[in-house]
């Protein structure tokens, strides 16, 4: 009984001319914890309030478990809301916070008084019971309207940015006690954010969005490692993306070896995809920079497949656990490949590559990735 199947299918939001929702679908699992991930204005607030019921879709279906949602009340169907603004009532206690929705359907005395504590606990808040939310912390608040929008035991969870007001480090173990939370209470998570790292490390899967639009729905895994457009392939942790054109196609191992022609590389690149693609298609190349090897002088190598290009360190960013470098290729476009290097060892005389050195980058065909939808 505990989460419920939400069915978004074809839901559509206009504001006049502007189309906030352009015909989106997505299915969420049962107790899944799954993020709608985009850059600000992309439509995530929107799909939200539709699926709570304080916004109506212009076309579409809204389903949980497989029954029409659409003609209930917000109340009416078993969804809360968390917002970045907690609302809570500042003149009432944590106690009382929590204890509201249960208050307003009249459950009794002690009823109340046993779930209240129970919920309380479950977000670690028993030593501030009788605290106003003024004298509570950021993150302590938001665990207040956490629990009270758990009390009710809603089978769907809604939240909307529930973490963005607070610092980085907070932030962070908030996040690792929501998931916490998640697979205590069990029930569906909808989690809405424009930050990415959050949503790669807690999702079960995550919705893309982009311009009113999902661009791709899939693990974690799948967005950062196969990334459906370009824009994906970009938003998500960061890469290097070029277009490029298909030269050949060979079958190797159980993939294809292909060889396009990136301009902005300035040659061909070989690189592995599980696709046979045609001959002249375009398309995006795309590497991971901390997959990227860089180094003084040419990798010694016998994989004949190992894309290496010659460039100069324009930047070395050093950063503490890693050292981040964008070197302008040698060729006539001066193209930036930026690389991420780990500082896994000491190092006695500091980094060894330094600003306006010559240095090779270089990459196996297995690390490069072909992104098929170019969005242009
Ligand atoms: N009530 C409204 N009237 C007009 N435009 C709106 C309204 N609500 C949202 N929008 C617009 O729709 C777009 C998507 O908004 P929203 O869903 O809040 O985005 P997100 O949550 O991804 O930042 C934005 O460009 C926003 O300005
Ligand atoms: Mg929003």
């Amino acid at each position: 009984m505990k989460g419920v199947e939400v069915t978004v299918e074809q839901v559509s939001r206009a504001y006049g001319d502007f189309k906030a929702l352009d015909n989106v679908s997505v299915q969420i699992k049962k107790g899944e914890f799954f993020s709608l991930l985009g850059p600000s204005g992309c439509g995530k607030t929107t799909l939200l309030r539709i699926i709570a019921g304080f916004d109506y879709p212009d076309n579409g279906k809204v389903e949980f478990d497989g029954k029409d949602i659409l003609p209930l009340a917000p109340d009416k169907r078993q969804s809360n809301t968390v917002f970045q603004t907690y609302a809570l009532f500042p003149h009432l206690t944590v106690y009382e916070n929590i204890a509201f929705p249960l208050r307003l359907k009249h459950v009794d005395k002690e009823e109340i008084d046993k779930k209240v504590k129970e919920y309380v606990h479950l977000v670690q808040l028993d030593d501030h019971i009788t605290k106003k939310p003024s004298m509570l912390s950021g993150g302590q608040k938001q665990r207040v309207a956490i629990a009270r929008a758990l009390i009710n035991e809603p089978r769907v969870l809604l939240l909307d940015e529930p973490l963005s007001a607070l610092d980085a480090k907070l932030r962070q173990n908030l996040l690792v006690e929501l998931d916490e939370l998640h697979d205590k209470v069990g029930i569906t998570f909808i989690y809405v954010t424009h930050d990415q790292s959050e949503a790669l490390s807690v999702s079960d899967r995550i919705a893309v969005m982009n311009k009113g639009k999902v661009l791709q729905i899939g693990t974690p895994y799948e967005i950062y490692e196969a990334p459906a457009t370009r824009f994906v392939a970009q938003f998500i942790g960061e890469s290097n993306t070029f277009p490029c054109t298909v030269l050949s196609c060979e079958p190797y191992e159980n993939e294809f070896m292909i060889k396009v022609d990136v301009p902005m590389l300035g040659g061909t690149v070989s690189v592995t995809d599980y696709d046979a693609l045609e001959v002249g298609s375009k398309l995006d190349f795309t590497v991971r920079p901390e997959k990227v090897r860089i180094t003084s002088t040419p990798p010694r190598s016998t994989n004949k497949e190992l894309n290496t290009y010659k460039g100069i360190v324009d930047e070395p960013v050093y950063s503490g656990f890693q050292s981040k470098f964008y070197v302008r290729l040698d060729n006539e476009q001066k193209s930036i490949v930026k690389v991420f290097k780990q500082h896994t060892a000491f190092l006695d005389d500091g980094p060894e590559i330094d600003w306006r050195d010559t240095v090779y980058v270089s990459w196996t065909a297995t690390d490069g990735y072909l992104v098929k939808d170019t969005d242009r």
